[in-house]
Protein backbone atom coordinates (compact mmCIF):
# COMPACT_ATOMS: atom_id res chain seq x y z
CA UNK A 1 0.00 0.00 0.00
CA UNK A 2 1.20 3.56 -1.19
CA UNK A 3 2.26 5.38 1.78
CA UNK A 4 0.26 8.60 3.38
CA UNK A 5 1.79 12.26 3.50
CA UNK A 6 0.39 14.73 6.84
CA UNK A 7 1.67 17.64 5.56
CA UNK A 8 1.63 21.06 7.52
CA UNK A 9 2.52 23.92 5.99
CA UNK A 10 3.73 26.91 8.94
CA UNK A 11 3.60 29.28 6.19
CA UNK A 12 4.47 32.67 7.55
CA UNK A 13 4.21 31.18 11.31
CA UNK A 14 5.28 31.75 13.82
CA UNK A 15 7.24 34.82 14.69
CA UNK A 16 10.11 33.29 17.37
CA UNK A 17 11.90 30.58 17.13
CA UNK A 18 10.81 29.38 20.67
CA UNK A 19 7.28 29.40 19.69
CA UNK A 20 8.54 27.17 16.55
CA UNK A 21 10.44 24.69 18.88
CA UNK A 22 7.11 24.04 21.67
CA UNK A 23 5.01 23.88 18.88
CA UNK A 24 7.40 21.13 16.89
CA UNK A 25 7.90 19.36 19.98
CA UNK A 26 4.41 19.22 20.87
CA UNK A 27 3.56 17.31 17.11
CA UNK A 28 6.24 15.57 17.80
CA UNK A 29 5.39 13.86 20.71
CA UNK A 30 1.84 13.43 19.34
CA UNK A 31 3.02 11.87 16.48
CA UNK A 32 5.24 9.50 18.29
CA UNK A 33 2.63 6.27 17.72
CA UNK A 34 2.13 7.21 14.09
CA UNK A 35 3.67 4.29 12.48
CA UNK A 36 1.74 4.23 8.76
CA UNK A 37 1.61 7.86 7.92
CA UNK A 38 4.85 9.89 7.22
CA UNK A 39 4.25 13.29 8.91
CA UNK A 40 5.87 16.41 7.74
CA UNK A 41 6.61 19.98 8.74
CA UNK A 42 7.30 22.59 6.80
CA UNK A 43 8.54 25.61 8.84
CA UNK A 44 9.65 28.96 7.84
CA UNK A 45 13.54 28.48 6.52
CA UNK A 46 14.95 30.11 8.91
CA UNK A 47 13.44 27.39 11.62
CA UNK A 48 14.49 24.33 10.02
CA UNK A 49 18.01 23.96 10.94
CA UNK A 50 16.43 24.28 14.94
CA UNK A 51 13.49 21.45 13.90
CA UNK A 52 15.01 17.95 14.80
CA UNK A 53 12.97 15.00 15.61
CA UNK A 54 12.63 11.27 14.54
CA UNK A 55 9.23 11.27 14.24
CA UNK A 56 9.00 14.12 11.86
CA UNK A 57 10.35 14.96 8.23
CA UNK A 58 11.10 18.33 7.32
CA UNK A 59 10.13 20.70 4.53
CA UNK A 60 10.91 23.83 3.13
CA UNK A 61 7.95 26.04 1.82
CA UNK A 62 10.02 26.90 -1.69
CA UNK A 63 13.04 26.74 -3.11
CA UNK A 64 15.13 29.17 -5.23
CA UNK A 65 15.86 27.19 -8.90
CA UNK A 66 19.54 28.25 -9.27
CA UNK A 67 21.97 26.46 -7.17
CA UNK A 68 24.13 29.32 -5.76
CA UNK A 69 25.44 32.75 -7.41
CA UNK A 70 24.60 36.47 -7.11
CA UNK A 71 20.90 35.97 -6.25
CA UNK A 72 20.23 38.58 -3.53
CA UNK A 73 18.13 36.93 -1.22
CA UNK A 74 17.53 33.66 -2.61
CA UNK A 75 17.47 29.97 -0.83
CA UNK A 76 19.01 27.56 -2.91
CA UNK A 77 17.18 23.66 -2.93
CA UNK A 78 20.67 22.43 -2.36
CA UNK A 79 20.81 24.40 0.97
CA UNK A 80 17.40 23.71 2.35
CA UNK A 81 18.78 19.77 1.52
CA UNK A 82 21.85 20.26 3.46
CA UNK A 83 19.99 22.01 6.31
CA UNK A 84 18.25 18.04 6.91
CA UNK A 85 14.74 18.83 4.96
CA UNK A 86 13.43 16.22 2.34
CA UNK A 87 10.62 17.68 1.38
CA UNK A 88 9.84 21.27 -0.56
CA UNK A 89 6.49 22.13 -1.30
CA UNK A 90 6.06 24.45 -4.26
CA UNK A 91 3.57 25.98 -6.61
CA UNK A 92 1.66 27.19 -3.58
CA UNK A 93 -1.00 29.23 -4.40
CA UNK A 94 -0.08 31.84 -2.07
CA UNK A 95 3.32 32.31 -3.74
CA UNK A 96 1.76 32.24 -7.34
CA UNK A 97 -0.60 35.34 -6.33
CA UNK A 98 1.41 37.22 -4.40
CA UNK A 99 5.38 36.73 -5.99
CA UNK A 100 3.40 36.30 -9.29
CA UNK A 101 4.98 32.57 -9.99
CA UNK A 102 4.22 31.15 -13.29
CA UNK A 103 4.25 27.54 -14.40
CA UNK A 104 7.43 27.88 -16.26
CA UNK A 105 9.08 28.85 -13.13
CA UNK A 106 7.90 26.58 -10.52
CA UNK A 107 8.98 23.79 -13.40
CA UNK A 108 12.36 25.05 -12.96
CA UNK A 109 11.86 25.31 -9.07
CA UNK A 110 11.03 21.11 -9.54
CA UNK A 111 13.77 20.44 -11.26
CA UNK A 112 16.40 22.09 -9.09
CA UNK A 113 14.62 20.30 -5.99
CA UNK A 114 14.97 16.97 -7.98
CA UNK A 115 18.53 17.68 -8.85
CA UNK A 116 19.30 18.52 -5.39
CA UNK A 117 17.38 15.49 -3.86
CA UNK A 118 14.29 17.17 -2.45
CA UNK A 119 11.12 15.58 -2.85
CA UNK A 120 8.49 18.35 -4.12
CA UNK A 121 5.10 18.88 -3.16
CA UNK A 122 3.78 20.47 -5.85
CA UNK A 123 0.13 22.61 -5.35
CA UNK A 124 -2.28 22.96 -8.23
CA UNK A 125 -5.74 24.08 -8.52
CA UNK A 126 -6.56 23.18 -11.93
CA UNK A 127 -6.05 20.77 -14.45
CA UNK A 128 -4.07 23.28 -16.93
CA UNK A 129 -1.13 23.30 -14.09
CA UNK A 130 -0.79 19.72 -14.52
CA UNK A 131 0.88 20.60 -17.83
CA UNK A 132 4.53 21.10 -17.31
CA UNK A 133 4.11 18.33 -14.58
CA UNK A 134 3.67 15.49 -17.07
CA UNK A 135 6.53 12.78 -17.08
CA UNK A 136 8.25 13.97 -13.93
CA UNK A 137 9.03 11.00 -11.33
CA UNK A 138 9.58 11.60 -7.77
CA UNK A 139 6.93 14.52 -6.20
CA UNK A 140 3.51 14.42 -4.88
CA UNK A 141 0.39 16.75 -6.09
CA UNK A 142 -1.23 18.59 -4.01
CA UNK A 143 -4.79 19.85 -5.07
CA UNK A 144 -5.72 22.79 -3.56
CA UNK A 145 -8.31 24.98 -4.59
CA UNK A 146 -8.29 28.60 -4.48
CA UNK A 147 -11.15 28.93 -3.37
CA UNK A 148 -11.48 26.83 -0.30
CA UNK A 149 -7.65 28.12 1.53
CA UNK A 150 -7.93 29.40 4.91
CA UNK A 151 -11.37 30.11 4.78
CA UNK A 152 -12.84 27.38 6.82
CA UNK A 153 -14.60 26.31 3.10
CA UNK A 154 -13.08 23.19 2.99
CA UNK A 155 -14.14 21.51 -0.98
CA UNK A 156 -16.41 19.26 -0.91
CA UNK A 157 -15.04 15.30 -0.43
CA UNK A 158 -16.96 14.46 -3.59
CA UNK A 159 -15.72 17.24 -5.99
CA UNK A 160 -12.38 16.51 -4.65
CA UNK A 161 -12.08 13.00 -5.65
CA UNK A 162 -13.47 13.33 -8.88
CA UNK A 163 -10.69 15.82 -9.34
CA UNK A 164 -8.38 13.26 -7.63
CA UNK A 165 -9.49 11.15 -10.57
CA UNK A 166 -9.15 13.50 -13.33
CA UNK A 167 -5.54 14.64 -11.92
CA UNK A 168 -4.70 10.38 -11.49
CA UNK A 169 -5.57 10.52 -15.19
CA UNK A 170 -3.22 13.23 -16.06
CA UNK A 171 -0.41 12.40 -14.60
CA UNK A 172 -0.97 8.55 -14.15
CA UNK A 173 -1.35 6.25 -10.82
CA UNK A 174 2.47 6.22 -9.63
CA UNK A 175 1.97 10.08 -8.27
CA UNK A 176 0.26 10.28 -4.64
CA UNK A 177 -2.09 13.03 -4.86
CA UNK A 178 -2.43 15.19 -1.27
CA UNK A 179 -5.61 17.18 -0.77
CA UNK A 180 -5.62 20.43 0.92
CA UNK A 181 -7.84 23.61 1.68
CA UNK A 182 -9.36 24.22 5.29
CA UNK A 183 -8.86 20.56 6.84
CA UNK A 184 -9.32 19.72 10.07
CA UNK A 185 -9.57 16.77 12.32
CA UNK A 186 -13.54 16.37 11.47
CA UNK A 187 -13.06 16.43 7.59
CA UNK A 188 -9.86 15.19 7.45
CA UNK A 189 -11.15 11.48 6.88
CA UNK A 190 -13.36 12.31 4.11
CA UNK A 191 -10.33 13.53 1.84
CA UNK A 192 -8.42 10.35 2.70
CA UNK A 193 -10.46 7.50 3.28
CA UNK A 194 -13.70 8.01 1.09
CA UNK A 195 -11.93 10.31 -1.47
CA UNK A 196 -9.36 8.34 -2.42
CA UNK A 197 -6.58 11.11 -1.71
CA UNK A 198 -3.27 9.79 -0.19
CA UNK A 199 -2.62 12.53 2.50
CA UNK A 200 -3.56 16.22 3.00
CA UNK A 201 -1.59 19.55 3.10
CA UNK A 202 -2.77 21.31 6.79
CA UNK A 203 -2.40 25.17 6.88
CA UNK A 204 -4.17 26.93 9.61
CA UNK A 205 -4.75 23.82 11.62
CA UNK A 206 -1.20 22.72 11.52
CA UNK A 207 -0.30 25.62 13.68
CA UNK A 208 -2.10 23.87 16.67
CA UNK A 209 -0.80 21.09 17.91
CA UNK A 210 -3.38 18.99 19.18
CA UNK A 211 -5.61 19.62 16.65
CA UNK A 212 -3.18 18.60 13.66
CA UNK A 213 -2.13 15.55 15.77
CA UNK A 214 -5.50 14.87 15.69
CA UNK A 215 -5.86 14.70 12.07
CA UNK A 216 -2.73 12.80 11.66
CA UNK A 217 -4.07 9.68 13.92
CA UNK A 218 -7.49 10.10 12.17
CA UNK A 219 -6.17 8.69 9.21
CA UNK A 220 -4.02 5.83 10.40
CA UNK A 221 -5.30 2.82 9.44
CA UNK A 222 -4.43 0.13 12.10
P1 LIG B 1 -5.44 25.92 5.11
O1 LIG B 1 -4.18 26.08 4.17
O2 LIG B 1 -5.41 24.51 5.67
O3 LIG B 1 -5.27 26.97 6.17
O4 LIG B 1 -6.65 26.13 4.27
C1 LIG B 1 -3.78 25.05 3.30
C2 LIG B 1 -2.63 25.50 2.47
O5 LIG B 1 -2.56 26.70 2.13
O6 LIG B 1 -1.73 24.71 2.15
Amino acid sequence: MKKIFIVGNWKCNPVTLAEAKELFDLIAKGAENIKDAEVIICPPFLYLSHLQNGNIKLGAQDCFYEEKGAFTGEISAVMIKNMGAEYVILGHSERRKYQQETDDIIKRKIDSALRAGLIPIVCIDNLSQLENLKGINGLLIAYEPFHCIGNGKACDPKKAEKMRILIEKEIGKGVSILYGGSVNSQNAPHYVKAAGFFGLLVGGASLKAEEFVKIANSLTFS
